[in-house]
């Protein structure tokens, strides 16, 4: 419930601005993570048949600092999905039914007309993605490196083809998600900063999950050709 009177101590991250703050925040921290995990994962392109790569993922799974950072890093996909349910469930019911002249496409982007759906695509990716690699190594502790798994994953074409359809749904995500926390963050004072904002926001949407999805696609052409 959208408690809008008590903005007093902490209460105003339950109304509907500090709802869209605590998105704006942990979705910056999240693509900040993004950039660390494609600065390692590129490592799976070197050619050293995973050496580099499996230093990075040993050192990532025993380091105490990383432990710290992977705690605040689930807490941050929660709180971002949590409150994007929470949006989700609320336009649901607020949403203006029958007979109306409101056009969405007159004033909006197809990347914001396609959060929910660019939204949930991400989600089952991540689930996906989390059980393969994270518990899979993590908690049921298995016989293969963490290159050899990544490698097996890919040469498979579905599982390939999922990864680069859900790259396309993340650059789709952040094409508006990106911009949009800056906004309601109230850091575009002016339009010169809107301007950089949107154009760091659309290199930053296409170069990111670009860089992941060619990761499936190299190991796929491995195996083709
Ligand atoms: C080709 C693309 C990707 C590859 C090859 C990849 C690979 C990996 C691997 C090997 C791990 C396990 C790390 C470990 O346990 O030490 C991992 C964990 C994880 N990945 Fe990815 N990943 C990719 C894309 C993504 C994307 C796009 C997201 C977010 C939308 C993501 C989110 C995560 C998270 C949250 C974890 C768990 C956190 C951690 O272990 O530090 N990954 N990934």
């Amino acid at each position: 419930m959208d408690t809008t009177a008590n903005t007093a101590g902490l209460g105003w991250l339950h109304t509907s601005v500090g709802r869209k703050v605590v998105m704006a925040v942990t979705g910056i921290f999240l693509m900040s993570f993004l950039v660390v995990h494609l600065a390692g994962n590129l490592l799976l392109l070197r050619g050293d048949g995973g050496a580099a790569f499996n230093a990075y993922a040993d050192f990532m799974s025993t380091n105490p600092l990383i432990r710290v950072l992977e705690v605040l890093l689930f807490v941050g996909f929660v709180v971002h999905i949590y409150q994007g349910l929470y949006f989700i469930s609320k336009e649901r019911r607020f949403r203006p039914k029958g007979y109306t002249l409101h056009r969405p496409q007159d004033n909006t982007t197809i990347f914001s007309r396609t959060m929910r759906i660019s939204a949930i695509v991400i989600l089952v990716f991540l689930l996906v993605h989390l059980r393969h690699f994270f518990v899979e190594h993590r908690i049921l502790g298995a016989s293969l490196t963490m290159y050899e798994s990544c490698k097996l994953a890919f040469e498979n074409p579905f599982y390939s083809a999922f990864y680069v359809l859900s790259m396309i749904l993340l650059a789709f995500h952040l094409a508006h998600g990106f911009h949009s926390s800056f906004q309601t963050l109230g850091l575009i004072v002016n339009r010169r900063i809107d301007r950089v904002v949107r154009w760091a926001g659309t290199a930053f949407a296409f170069l990111v999950p670009l860089g992941f999805a060619v990761i499936p696609l190299y190991f796929l052409f491995q195996t083709l050709y």
